[in-house]
C-alpha cells in the first residue's frame, strides 16, 4: 500500500469512527429520559412478549425528554400520584391476565387500595389484545376502569389494538397519534407501527432433527433455518411464523374453484401462485359468494395468524434455531404451524418469519447468576440463555429440566453436558415425570432444592422460567411462593429478578 494509500485509509476510518460516535450520542440523547418524578408524561407498559413494551418506548420518544418509562409494576400507589398524566400502554395475556410486569399493578391497586384517589391526575390507556382470545382487551379494559373509579381524568376512550385485524390497528395508533399531539408530543405512526408489526423476511428451512426418538410424548424438533444478514436478534426473542397449509389440499380446492394447480393471482401487479397465496390464509374457508370470481374472493380473504417460537439459540448470523413440539388436535389433524414445520414443509423450504424483540425475557447483566427452569419446548428459551452466558461469559446458570421420559426425552444431553464441564451451567437437574418411582416435575424438584434456591438469591440471582403456562408455570410459580412467599416473589418480579416466557 502506498503512503497516500494509508492517509486515505486512515481518514477514511477516522471519518467512519467519527460518524460512529455521532450515532451513539444522538441515540443516547434520542433515549436519555427524565426520572417519574420529573416527568411531565408518566409512559406505563405491561407486555409480555414485546408488542406493548415496544409501542410504549415509541411513545415515550415523542415526547422527546419530557416522558419517563417504565414497567407497570413500578409503579407503586404513591408514584401514581405523584404521575399527572399517565400513558399506559397495556397487553392482555393467558386467559384475560395481566402479562407478568402488570401483575402486581393489578394487585396493588385494584386489590390492595381500591379507595387510592388520583383526582389530581389525567391518564390514557392504549390496550394491545387479539380477539382471537375470548377476553378481548381484558387487562387493558380493567386498568382503564380502575383508574376511572380513583377519579383520575380519561383523556380519552380505552385504545384498543386488535392484533388479528391490522388495518384497524392502524386506526388505533392514529387516535394515540392525535392524542399524544394534545399532549404536546410528536408521534410518528410508521415508526409506531414497526413496533408491533415487525418487519418480514424470507428465510430457508436448513436442517431438522428429531430430538425425542421413541418418546411417549409428541414428537419434537430442532429446525435450522438460514436467514439474509439483516435478521437480528437477541436471546429471550421470538420469531413469529407465517405457517403454510396443506399444499396438497390448497391445489385441490383451486381446481375445485375451476382454476389451474399451477394458477397465479395478480396482487399488487405481481403475479403470485395462486396453491402459496392460499395456503396461507385462514382455514377452515369461508364459502364463496357467487357475485364473486374465484380470483376476487382468493385475494379477500385473512392471512393466517403468524405463530410464536422461541429463539432457541444466542445469536448467530445467518442462522436460527427453534426447538417445535409437533401437535395434533383431537381428531388426529396436524397443527398449522407445527404440523408444516415438522411434517410438511420440506428442508430447502422458503419461509416467512418476523423477529419479536422481547426486551421481558432478555438475558440479564452477567454479574447476575441465572436460574433457568423449563419443560419441553421450553428448553428453547433455556438453551438461548445458557448459550449466550457461554459466550459473554458472566456468573453461571443452574438449569431445571422436566420432560417425561429418562431415556428418550434428553435434548442437548451433550451439550448440557460440555457445559457443565466448562463451568457455564454449575447445576443440572433433569427430571422426569413417567421415571417410574423417580418421576417428578420441576416444580416438585425446585421444592426440594429450595435452600440451594435461597442461596442463589442471596447472590443476586435471576429466574426465568420457560414453556408450557399451564401445569409447569403455575406449578413453578405456586412452587416459589411456597419457597420464598409472597411480598419477597412480588419484590423479584418488581425488579425484573422472575421473568416468564410461558405460552
Ligand atoms: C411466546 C410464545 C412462545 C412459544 N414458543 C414455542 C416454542 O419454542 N416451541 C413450540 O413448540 N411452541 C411454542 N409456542 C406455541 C406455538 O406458538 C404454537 O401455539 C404451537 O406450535 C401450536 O400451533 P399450531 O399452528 O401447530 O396449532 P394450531 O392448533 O393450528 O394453532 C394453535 C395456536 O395458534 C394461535 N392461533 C390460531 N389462530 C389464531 C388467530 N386467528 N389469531 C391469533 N392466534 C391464533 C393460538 O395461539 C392457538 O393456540 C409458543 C407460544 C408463545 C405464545
Ligand atoms: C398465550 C397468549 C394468551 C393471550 N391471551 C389474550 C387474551 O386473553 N385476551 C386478549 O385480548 N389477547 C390475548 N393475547 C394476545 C396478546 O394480548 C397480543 O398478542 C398482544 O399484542 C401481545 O402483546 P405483548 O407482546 O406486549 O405481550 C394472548 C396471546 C398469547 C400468546
Amino acid at each position: 500500500m502506498s503512503e497516500f494509500e494509508r492517509i486515505a485509509l486512515a481518514l477514511l476510518l477516522a471519518l467512519f469512527y467519527g460518524a460512529f460516535c455521532w450515532y451513539c450520542f444522538s441515540r443516547r440523547r434520542i433515549t436519555a429520559r427524565v426520572t417519574l418524578s420529573q416527568a411531565d408524561v408518566v409512559v406505563a407498559y405491561a407486555s409480555q412478549s414485546g408488542r406493548a413494551h415496544a409501542l410504549a418506548e415509541k411513545a415515550c420518544e415523542a415526547f422527546a425528554g419530557r416522558a419517563s418509562l417504565c414497567a407497570l409494576n413500578q409503579l407503586t400507589p404513591s408514584a401514581l400520584q405523584q404521575s399527572k398524566t399517565l400513558l399506559i400502554v397495556a397487553s392482555t395475556y393467558g386467559e384475560g391476565e395481566a402479562p407478568d410486569n402488570g401483575a402486581l399493578f393489578e394487585k396493588r391497586l385494584i386489590r390492595q387500595t381500591p379507595d387510592l384517589s388520583l383526582n389530581d391526575s389525567q391518564f390514557a390507556v392504549v390496550a394491545l389484545g387479539d380477539s382471537y382470545y375470548s377476553g378481548f382487551c381484558a387487562f387493558g379494559r380493567r386498568v382503564y376502569s380502575a383508574l376511572q373509579q380513583s377519579e383520575a381524568r380519561a383523556l380519552a376512550d380505552c385504545i384498543e389494538l386488535d392484533a388479528s385485524k391490522p388495518e384497524q390497528e392502524l386506526e388505533a395508533l392514529t387516535q394515540l397519534k392525535a392524542l399524544i399531539k394534545t399532549l404536546g408530543g410528536r408521534f410518528d405512526i410508521d415508526t409506531a407501527e414497526a413496533s408491533v408489526v415487525p418487519d418480514r423476511y424470507w428465510a430457508t428451512l436448513q436442517r431438522r432433527q428429531k430430538l425425542n426418538d421413541g418418546s411417549p410424548g409428541a414428537p419434537l424438533y430442532s429446525l435450522t433455518i438460514n436467514t439474509s444478514d439483516t435478521v437480528n436478534y437477541s436471546a429471550g426473542d421470538i420469531a413469529e411464523v407465517y405457517p403454510l397449509h396443506d399444499t396438497a389440499l390448497c391445489k385441490q380446492q383451486l381446481v375445485a374453484l375451476g382454476l389451474t394447480e399451477d394458477a397465479t393471482l395478480e396482487l399488487d401487479g405481481q403475479a403470485v401462485s395462486a396453491w402459496r397465496w392460499l395456503a396461507s390464509r385462514q382455514w377452515p374457508l369461508p364459502e364463496k359468494p357467487a357475485s364473486l370470481s374465484a380470483e376476487q374472493w382468493l385475494k379477500h380473504l385473512p392471512e393466517e395468524a403468524p405463530r410464536q417460537y422461541t429463539i432457541a439459540n444466542a445469536y448467530t448470523p445467518n442462522r436460527l434455531q427453534l426447538v417445535v413440539r409437533q401437535l395434533r388436535n383431537t381428531n388426529g389433524e396436524l397443527g398449522v404451524a407445527s404440523g408444516w414445520l415438522t411434517e410438511r414443509a420440506d428442508v430447502g423450504d422458503k419461509l416467512e418469519l418476523a423477529i419479536r424483540d422481547n426486551q421481558e425475557f432478555h438475558t440479564p447483566p452477567a454479574e447476575q447468576p441465572l436460574v433457568l427452569i423449563g419443560n419441553g419446548s421450553g428448553i428453547a428459551g433455556l438453551r438461548a440463555h445458557w448459550q449466550q452466558r457461554d459466550n459473554t461469559g458472566g456468573e453461571a446458570c443452574w438449569v431445571l429440566y422436566g420432560e417425561r421420559d429418562a431415556d428418550t426425552d434428553r435434548p442437548f444431553a451433550d451439550e448440557l453436558a460440555q457445559l457443565q464441564t466448562k463451568g457455564v451451567i454449575q447445576e443440572l437437574d433433569c427430571v422426569y415425570s413417567r421415571s417410574g418411582e423417580y418421576s417428578e416435575y420441576v416444580q416438585q424438584r425446585l421444592l426440594r432444592r429450595g435452600d440451594l434456591l435461597k442461596s442463589w438469591l442471596e447472590r443476586n440471582a435471576c429466574i426465568y422460567v420457560c414453556g408450557s403456562r399451564v401445569g409447569m408455570g403455575q406449578g413453578v410459580h405456586e412452587a416459589l411462593l411456597e419457597l420464598l412467599g409472597e411480598p419477597a416473589l412480588d419484590e423479584l418480579q418488581a425488579a425484573g429478578r422472575y421473568r416468564r416466557d410461558v405460552y
